[in-house]
């Protein structure tokens, strides 16, 4: 069996306090410094003068190949983002599995393409999930590559279930992605296969939601993709999506628009699935495909009344979401495997940890910290902490819990029983997603106030910390043209941006327990978000697994 032993640090004692690791979630430090930069136009005190401490304040790469994606261009998120700090390692993820499945056709020859082509000559093919590029849940040339697989493989009739994004991507887009997708369904058709888009809904309304946080928004999804009924039909996608994002008065986001139904002229849904059909969710990060994957997947299901529950269905995955809990037992790509995380490095040597944050990023401090794995390594040694979060979009409360995460938290360290204390606070990214820059400046600024509290109880009991974020987001809240240019709308309105950025993130060390001695080293430029784990080791007093991207300090 794999040694999980670590070996005490030649140099830096382990502290008589914890240690701790603060997520600012969606804080990047962006190269952009002007009034669209929310956590710029903050009033941050304390990360102002946390930066100011020579050589305990550095940036790290938190997007592209650094986090595993498939290319630079790729911006960082949660989940590579939590994989990496967690894991202390860089492995391929999901969006990249799925390209190379893609490019040698690995993809159509597994055990979950064989099952879907069960349903190819004479049932219905399904593909639901999230359209667009934004490549953080899913991307529409990896729908269409399967869309024209199946189409080359004898696929008879296929429905496209959409999701429209307006989060990953500008908002507005949805209308763009529809019409690529209709032009790429009216080719396959011309090869003789029926397919059309048969129901969707915005991302934050319908089938996606995460971490259990609104089982209404799944049952919605079931309705229109399984049953055919939402609260608006219509007889095609681009006039559904164009009605539901409402009118210049009252405009509604891609991320929230309303669920709906494709009907035939007669007024029949074009596409409920049925008895013998398959069905394919399309996304590969996890998150928010959990929910939906229990829907399908389990007979005995109570969370909502799902009516009519399709027999015999060839139901898959892109991915498997869950590898504990095995959802879904049948998927086209093996997820990525994220071994020797540092959570099982703690609890093999008897370190106690707390870990907490609010619903909307408490999965993200557990379940992907921890490499994909659901509940506890070792319920002794560790307590999870969630928060409830609000229900409601997020610039109209943008403190969202970060006080409550912070009371927790500081409980948490006072009461002596944890060596690690991981905190994630959700409001620079949750708000940085709704485009509102004046909430997402106040989200910046709640955090910082937050971050000094801690700060102040870490000190009091001798401990050290590292302040950091896992991807940008907050640090840039306009769409810019290629020279970085702002764009402004023909009414000289900025447009928002309400993705995540490709900046690097911040990263500060320090505490009332951490010699003077130890500082960054100078020799890890390239350093990201994978090297914080190691830190994190040495700051506990151990030498980092040989395994893990090299320490980011000397002592
Ligand atoms: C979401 O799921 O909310 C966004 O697509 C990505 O945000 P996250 O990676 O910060 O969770
Ligand atoms: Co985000």
């Amino acid at each position: 069996a794999y040694d999980y032993t670590l070996k005490p640090h030649p140099v830096l004692a382990p502290p008589t306090g914890p240690v701790m690791v603060c997520i600012l979630d969606g804080f990047g430090e962006n190269e952009f410094k002007d009034e669209y930069n929310a956590v710029h136009m903050a009033k941050t005190p304390t990360v102002d003068a946390l930066r100011a401490v020579p050589n305990r304040f550095r940036t790290i790469k938190a997007h592209g190949t650094a986090v595993g994606l498939p290319s630079d261009a790729d911006m960082g998120n949660s989940e590579v983002g939590h994989n990496a700090l967690g894991s202390g390692q860089v492995v391929d993820q999901g969006a990249r599995l799925v390209d190379i499945a893609l490019e040698t056709g690995t993809m159509f020859e597994g055990a979950g393409w064989k099952l879907i082509s069960q349903a190819f000559p004479a049932n219905t093919v399904h593909f639901i999930g999230l359209l667009s590029d934004g490549g953080v849940h899913s991307r529409a040339d990896q729908l269409v590559g399967c869309l024209r697989g199946a189409v080359a493989r004898g696929a008879k009739r296929v429905r496209v279930h959409i999701l429209t994004d307006g989060r990953d991507v500008p908002d507005g887009s949805s209308i763009k992605f529809v019409e690529e997708l209709e032009a790429e369904m009216a080719a396959l058709r011309e090869k003789g296969c029926d397919i059309a888009i048969a129901s969707g809904g915005g991302r934050m309304k319908v089938t996606m939601d995460r971490y259990e946080a609104d089982w209404a928004m799944v049952k919605a999804g079931w309705d229109a993709h399984v049953l055919g009924k939402a609260p608006h039909q219509f007889t095609d996608a681009k006039t559904a999506v164009t009605t539901l994002r409402g009118t210049d008065e009252a405009p509604v986001s891609d991320q929230y628009i309303d669920p709906f139904v494709i009907v035939d002229k007669n007024g029949a849904p074009v596409g409920t699935i049925q008895d013998n059909d398959a069905v394919v969710l399309f996304n590969f990060r996890a998150d928010r495909m959990v929910e939906i994957s229990k829907a399908f997947e389990y007979e005995d299901f109570s969370t909502f009344d799902r009516e009519r529950f399709p027999e015999n269905l060839r139901f898959v995955g892109m991915m498997q979401y869950d590898g504990d809990l095995k959802l879904p037992a049948n998927f086209l790509v093996p997820p990525p495997e994220i071994s020797h995380v540092s959570g099982q490095y703690f609890v093999r040597n008897g370190i106690t940890t707390f870990a907490c944050s609010e619903t909307q990023k408490f999965g993200h401090v557990t379940f992907f910290w921890n490499g994909n794995r659901s509940g506890y390594l070792d319920a002794a040694l560790e307590q999870y902490l969630e928060i409830p979060s609000d229900k409601i979009e997020f610039n109209h409360a943008p403190d969202m819990k970060a006080r409550e995460i912070t009371a927790a938290s500081k409980e948490a360290i006072l009461s002596g029983k944890y060596k690690v204390v991981r905190v994630n606070f959700a409001n620079p990214d949750m708000v940085g997603h709704t485009g509102d820059l004046g909430a997402t400046i106040r989200a910046c600024e709640t955090v910082d106030a937050c971050v000094k509290e801690l700060l102040e109880v870490m000190d009091s009991v001798n401990g050290r910390w590292i302040v950091t974020s896992d991807h940008g987001n907050a640090d840039d809240m306009v769409q810019r043209d290629k020279k970085g240019r702002p764009i402004f709308s023909e009414e000289g309105k900025a447009l928002p941006l309400t993705s995540h950025t490709l900046a690097p993130v911040p990263i500060f060390i320090g505490g009332a327990g951490l010699p003077d001695t130890v500082v960054f080293r100078d020799d890890e430029p390239e350093g990201g978000l994978a090297n914080v784990a190691a830190t994190t080791i040495n700051l506990l007093g151990y030498e980092a697994p040989s395994i893990y991207k090299p320490s980011l300090i000397k002592a």
